[in-house]
């Protein structure tokens, strides 16, 4: 190659691998598969060594990807936080182990591990006690996510045993496979883009600013590396039997192995092992086990010369496509499904494949004909990852993405940054219609006994539009329907009844509002109380209850204006379905029994709910402060004869947050308590 083509080439790569980088670490969705990148990272490297002269300090072969995203406060790290080289190539860790065997002279061992493919994480115990965990960030510095962390379920808040007074231990946030794939179930049925991986999934779910969110997700901690400089151990594996002693989460399925046909042999094992996991996992990784073998081999800017990736390639197949189908899902989005000629991938028969969106098509430059590849990721519907150009049928023919809805003919629109194209007639698709309807019913919502056959028929016979319709429906206008008789429709009635009874939170999320799935329509639940707050509230304030950003707070206004979906509304109260918390449960918790609470000032929800709030888990609401009074709950701009009067009595002024952290949903969050408190 020329000087100026490699310079140009050079510059073009870390163009490329900068903003793939970002869009992995910060975004969380990749638009290179893993190998891609790392070939692209190789050829990089190989440029640079190959012309010193085009080489620079900043290049993404010396920097790890950074996973800053500005929504976190950042803290430095006490030693870095590297990477692990890695290769796809088995020679190159044959290379690795002779150039060990080279610069070592003494005998040592290689400790074995699988790669946990999520996503990094370093943890602190102070006093026994977890203190911090930030995540890799840019290696020097990452973002302090203890709150989160405090929530994922296998990470010990104490240790047990003897663990030293300050321990920095580092490993992997993972998404098991079932939590990963009800997520993305979730996120599809609520219009949102699924995440493309679990790894993805693990790292969005980590950033979450609602740490009640955090602990819905499912998340799993592995720990697989204590800094030498934190505690010395001799050994690697040493250092992780300790940990496992102190009540930390490290995996067994490690091994010690002497030399190159272990490593080879525990590489097999695990090649097809892996798949029994629940977890994913992209590699083995190879880890010289004498900590001052270690020592000696030290490391470079980006990763430790005493350790070495071994990856994995995903799993593929490759089959022809037979025809692409445009499924209107209940918020009008329209998704590409590739029809494939089935083919045995992973240990199933795969049939089916998403193209996600019109974008993803154009890219993929797929035709009908086209033999493409799939790829598993522990997604329940594979996906298509490439075309093979090389098999592409002369009569191959490029599909045309819909212009109108396939379902009702109304032309298709695709707003600005959204990915997908929609079909916008809400109130006339039957596809979106029936979608709705389903959602209504299915059992996270309000568990009426119909599927999609019932809703369907309902629909048909024109007995059901909306939810309400389905409270107006008579027995005797069931049993003429084909297939009904006396005993389902009354149990199909019987399950209308139960619904009556099905808390606010899940009544919210039967609505189908856009974006909002069961977690945002709990959080909103819970932040407001009742429809009637948030129907008050602005977008602005709707951005208060955790993990509501704005397109989110967007489409509740959008969707509470509509005169149509307030007269829904209006029918289901009518029909006796729970618009506030505090009516559905009556009591959510106690952890207020006894306490008579005084409220002044200004709140994220109208003043009423807050009262009602307060009188949900057991509390007293109070108007003047006396030496009974619990606390005063102060918002913005309390009124400061009531404050004065706290000082004077000695009682405690809370502000909303530390509010909230008392209620039994947001206490795991605070824990240990005090750090969080704030006393005026
Ligand atoms: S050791 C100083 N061990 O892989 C070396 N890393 O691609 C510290 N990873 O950043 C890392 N499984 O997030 C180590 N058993 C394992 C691992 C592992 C997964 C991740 C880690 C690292 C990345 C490099």
């Amino acid at each position: 190659m020329e000087r100026a083509d490699a310079k140009k080439r050079i510059e073009a790569l870390r163009g490329l691998l900068r903003e793939s980088n970002r869009r992995y670490y910060v975004e969380n969705a990749p638009t290179l598969s893993d190998y891609e990148f790392d070939q692209f990272m190789h050829e990089l490297e190989a440029l640079e060594a190959e012309w010193p002269e085009f080489d620079a300090p900043d290049s993404p072969t010396h920097r790890v990807g950074s996973d800053i995203s500005g929504e976190f406060v950042q803290r430095a790290h006490r030693y870095p936080m590297l990477s692990l080289g890695n290769t796809y190539n088995i020679g190159e860790i044959e290379e690795f182990a002779a150039r060990a065997d080279r610069l070592l002279d003494r005998n040592f061992s290689y400790c074995c591990e699988l790669k946990f493919d999520g996503t990094a994480i370093c943890l602190n115990y102070r006093n026994g006690k977890l203190f911090r965990a930030l995540t890799r960030g840019d290696g020097e510095k990452g973002d302090d996510v203890t709150r989160n962390v405090r929530m994922i379920a296998n990470i010990p808040h104490s240790l047990k045993g003897d663990y030293p007074e300050d321990l920095e231990i580092r490993g992997e946030i993972l998404m098991p496979y079932r939590a990963f794939e009800a997520l993305n179930a979730e996120r599809e049925a609520d219009g949102d883009a699924p995440f493309a991986n679990p790894r993805n999934a693990a790292s969005g779910s980590l950033k979450l600013t609602d740490p009640q969110e955090v602990a819905h997700r499912g998340l799993w901690c592995t720990l697989y590396h204590i800094p030498a400089e934190s505690v010395a151990f001799a050994t690697h594996d040493e250092a992780l039997r300790k940990a496992a002693e102190w009540g930390l989460p490290v995996s067994e399925d490690r091994r010690l192995c002497r030399d190159i046909a272990e490593i080879k042999a525990f590489i097999d094992h695990w090649d097809t092992a892996r798949r029994e996991l629940p977890y994913a996992t992209d590699g083995i990784v190879i880890k010289i086990n004498e900590s001052d073998c270690q020592r000696a081999l030290g490391y470079t800017a980006k990763s430790p010369r005493w350790a070495v990736a071994f990856k994995f390639k995903a799993e593929q197949a490759c089959t022809p496509v037979l025809s692409i189908d445009y499924q209107v899902g209940r918020t009008g989005a329209v998704t590409p499904v590739a029809n494939l000629e089935p083919v045995l991938l992973a240990g199933t028969v795969v049939k089916r494949a998403t193209l996600n969106n019109s974008d993803q098509m154009e890219l993929l430059d797929i035709r009908i004909g086209d033999s493409v590849y799939v790829e598993k990721g522990g997604e329940i519907i594979p996906k298509i990852t490439g075309v093979n150009l090389g098999k592409r049928p002369a009569d191959a023919v490029k599909p045309d993405f819909p212009k109108t809805c396939p379902d009702c003919g109304t032309p298709l629109v695709r707003d600005e940054g959204e990915a997908r194209w929609f079909c916008p007639n809400q109130d006339g698709c039957p596809m979106q219609i029936k979608g709705r309807l389903l959602h209504f019913t299915t059992r996270k919502a309000m568990d009426i006994l119909a599927g999609e056959v019932t809703v369907e028929q309902l629909y048909d016979c024109g007995l059901a539009r909306t939810p309400a319709d389905l409270y107006d429906l008579r027995k005797q206008q069931l049993v003429c329907l084909e297939g009904w008789q006396e005993r389902s429709a009354q149990r199909f009635l019987d399950s209308l009844e139960r619904s009556r009874e099905v808390p606010f939170e899940r009544v919210l999320y039967a609505l189908g509002i856009r974006h909002v799935g069961e977690t945002k329509a709990r959080a909103l639940a819970r932040h407001f109380g009742s429809i009637d707050a948030l129907q008050t509230a602005t977008a602005e304030q709707m951005q208060e209850a955790g993990e509501i950003g704005g397109v989110i707070a967007a489409s509740v206004r959008e969707y509470l204006d509509k005169p149509q979906h307030q007269r829904e509304i209006e029918r289901l109260r009518a029909h006796g379905l729970q618009f506030s918390a505090a009516g559905s449960t009556k009591n959510l918790s106690q952890a207020l029994e006894g306490k008579s609470i005084v409220i002044s000032g200004n709140f994220s929800i109208p003043r009423e709910a807050m009262k009602e709030l307060i009188a949900a888990h057991g509390g007293k609401n109070s108007s003047s402060i006396s030496a009974r009074t619990a606390f005063l709950l102060a918002g913005s701009r309390p009124g400061p004869e009531k404050r004065k009067k706290c000082e004077q009595l000695g009682i405690p002024v809370y502000d909303e947050d530390t509010f909230r952290s008392m209620l039994p949903d947001d206490r795991a969050a605070h824990s240990p308590s005090e750090e969080q408190l704030t006393l005026f």
